[in-house]
This record gives C-alpha cells, sequence and structure tokens, in this order.
C-alpha cells in the first residue's frame, strides 16, 4: 500500500534538516517495501515570499489527504515585520487548526552519552524519559476574542484563555493512553489557583483519570512544575498541559538534554499527523550546513510509528540515532561533548549508514 507524506521544508535550516529526513524516508521505505511517495511544497516565509499567504489553501488541502506531513521549521527575521496574519508563524497555527492536532507529544531524552552535554549536574539529567503532551488547537493561542483594540481611545491587546469540557477530554486520553506504555504517571500542570480554564481543566482530567485505574495522576501548578524541571526532573513520566504551559515547559524541558537541537514532535489529531523538529529556523546558521538533522530524524522515527503504523521502521532509527551519538558523532551545536563533529548532511550520511547496518530480526 503506497503512502504519501508532504514534506514541508519553510524557512532558515528548516530546509537543510529536511534535506536529511527524505534521504532516511527513501531508505526506509526501499527496506521495508512501503511505498512511500513524498512531495514538497512551501510554507512560511518561504510562502510569503512566492505568494504573499503564510501557507497556500492548495497545501493545506495536500496536507489533509496525505499520510502524514513532516515540517522543518518557519520564520526568521525578513518576515518580522509583517502583520500578524502574513507572519510566518500563521502558517503553523493554520496547520495545527485545520488537519486538528491537538495533541502535542514532545518526547525528552536524555542520552546516556550526552549527559554531561546539559548545564545542569549529570546526576540531575541522568535517566530523564519524560513526555511532554502539549494540547495545540487551543487555549490562548486561539481564544476568541483576540485582537488589538482601542478602547477610551487607549489601545488594549486581547487574548483569550478558554477550554471546553471536550477539548480537555480528549487531550487527557491521549497523555493518560500515553502513560500507559510508559512509566504510568501523569502530572496535569495548569494554574487552577488563579485561572478559571485551569479549575475546568483540573476538574476534567481528574474524571478522565477515572477511567484509567493504572495510571497515577498528580495536578502540578506551572511555576511549580517550571522548577521542579530543573530541580528534579526525573520525577516526570509524562506531563499533560495547555497550548502555552506546554510551548514554554517544552522549550525549558529541551534543555535537560543540552541543546534544543536534539527535539522531536509530533502533533496528532483524528487524521494525518504532522512532525516537525522542536527547534525553529535559526536563521544565523541557516545555509552553513552546520545545523543539527537530529531532531528531525527522531520526527521521521515518530512519524513512521504514529502515522505509517511502522514500529519496526520507528525503533530502527531511533536505535541508529542513538548508536551514532553514542559512537562520539554529534553537530557543531554540541561539539563540544561530541568526539567527531559533522555538518548537517554528514550527520545524516552517518545516521543512514549506521540504520543501513542495523540488522533486524524477522
Ligand atoms: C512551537 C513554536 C510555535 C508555538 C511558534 C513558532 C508559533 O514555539 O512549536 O513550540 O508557539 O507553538
Ligand atoms: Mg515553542
Amino acid at each position: 500500500m503506497s503512502k504519501f507524506i508532504v514534506l514541508l521544508p519553510g524557512d532558515g535550516i528548516g530546509v537543510e534538516v529536511v534535506g536529511e529526513a527524505k534521504k532516511i524516508i527513501d531508505y526506509l521505505s526501499e527496506r521495508y517495501k512501503m511505498d512511500i511517495r513524498t512531495g514538497t511544497y512551501l510554507v512560511g516565509g518561504a510562502s510569503l515570499d512566492n505568494c504573499n499567504e503564510p501557507v497556500k489553501d492548495e497545501v493545506v488541502e495536500a496536507c489533509l489527504k496525505a499520510d502524514a506531513v513532516l515540517l522543518g521549521a518557519v520564520g526568521g527575521p525578513k518576515w518580522d515585520d509583517y502583520p500578524a496574519d502574513k507572519r510566518p508563524e500563521k502558517a503553523l497555527l493554520r496547520l495545527r487548526k485545520e488537519l486538528g492536532l491537538y495533541n502535542n507529544l514532545r518526547p525528552v531524552t536524555v542520552f546516556d552519552s550526552l549527559k554531561d552535554a546539559s548545564p545542569l549536574r549529570p546526576e540531575v539529567v541522568n535517566g530523564v524519559d519524560l513526555l511532554v503532551v502539549r494540547e495545540l488547537t487551543g487555549g490562548l493561542y486561539f481564544g476568541q476574542p483576540k485582537g488589538i483594540i482601542e478602547e477610551d481611545g487607549v489601545q488594549v491587546g486581547v487574548d483569550t484563555m478558554r477550554y471546553s469540557v471536550p477539548e480537555i477530554e480528549r487531550i487527557a486520553r491521549a497523555a493518560f493512553d500515553a502513560a500507559l506504555v510508559r512509566r504510568k504517571k501523569v502530572t496535569s500542570v495548569d494554574k487552577a489557583n488563579i485561572l478559571a480554564s485551569s479549575q475546568l481543566w483540573r476538574k476534567t482530567v481528574e474524571r478522565i483519570a477515572g477511567e484509567y485505574p493504572d495510571v497515577t495522576l498528580e495536578h502540578m501548578l506551572v511555576d511549580n512544575c517550571a522548577m521542579q524541571l530543573i530541580r528534579n526532573p526525573s520525577q516526570f513520566d509524562v506531563i499533560l498541559t495547555e497550548n502555552m504551559f506546554g510551548d514554554i515547559l517544552s522549550d525549558e524541558a529541551a534543555m535537560l538534554t543540552g541543546s534544543i537541537g536534539m527535539l522531536p514532535s509530533a502533533s496528532l489529531g483524528d487524521g494525518p499527523g504532522m512532525y516537525e523538529p522542536v527547534h525553529g529556523s535559526a536563521p544565523d546558521i541557516a545555509g552553513q550546513n552546520i545545523a543539527n538533522p537530529l531532531a528531525t530524524l527522531a520526527s521521521v522515527a515518530l512519524m513512521f510509528r504514529y502515522s505509517l503504523d511502522h514500529e519496526q521502521a520507528a525503533r530502527d532509527l531511533e536505535s541508529a540515532i542513538s548508536h551514532v551519538l553514542d559512537d562520539g558523532y554529534n553537530c557543531k551545536d554540541m561539539s563540544r561533548h561530541a568526539r567527531k563533529v559533522l555538518s548537517t548532511s554528514a550527520m545524516g550520511d552517518q545516521v543512514l549508514k549506521t540504520l543501513k547496518q542495523i540488522h533486524t530480526p524477522a
């Protein structure tokens, strides 16, 4: 059965890292006879330059029809002064909304070989293996009313934090389901001491927890969670949280690994999933063949797992990545912790070479 993957390289280093991902996708397709075809489309600043739209309708339609979408990154200084509806990030929000990608999974794993790369002491990050489950289509990012309005001759900026019970229920189930195949603990993060949306969140999550007797639920206020992530990160298994808290906490959690260049993500809904590295377009290093493609390659592994239904391919790729790290290879962002520093394309080739040597038992 053939599969179709939309590639959206986007801006900055997105182009380079998605280029490496394509090499791996093509190889895995051949190895497992999956007949995967890919199509590349413009998104973000690249699309703005081309047609003055952050993402064209036909690109959204292609994504809706695909089996999965792989996105590099969007944005850059060139488009920073564009009006709100013409910003590259708008493309991302539109895709998330139209594809119904409410469930954003951001796994944070500290590789044994990279314990020293963290700004925290190795004994603090040792064994960290957590998953941020971030609600992705609600909350402050999308709530109405929203905008800059004029009140009595004064400008007022308005965003609305808003969550309905069904929105909370479905993301809570996603988190509990994820916990079932992990260490069976969910930490639901909110600001229930202040926010009404958080009070409803807490009550709803508590009720859904009743469907999962094997999973332990705890609640944590977001400010405390920010502190606990630094103080004792290995206490966490699954962190369940709303859109903006998840945005902030996942960047913080990423640094436990030493570089945001290593973190993959999957955004899931009822249709095709979208996969992207957590890092941005890094315009300062774009076009130099030095960006770290590992987050994107790890996102490809998630794509094989969740959208292409091929756990074996996902595991092979994940073990190839960890072998490469164990062998002392890394990119410039991690050069202090690498014995051999590779360019973007050399890293792609190294992962590919290692992957080819992994023989899965039939
Ligand atoms: C992320 C990014 C996006 C977000 C931006 C680029 C809109 O920071 O995916 O974490 O805030 O969701
Ligand atoms: Mg972010």
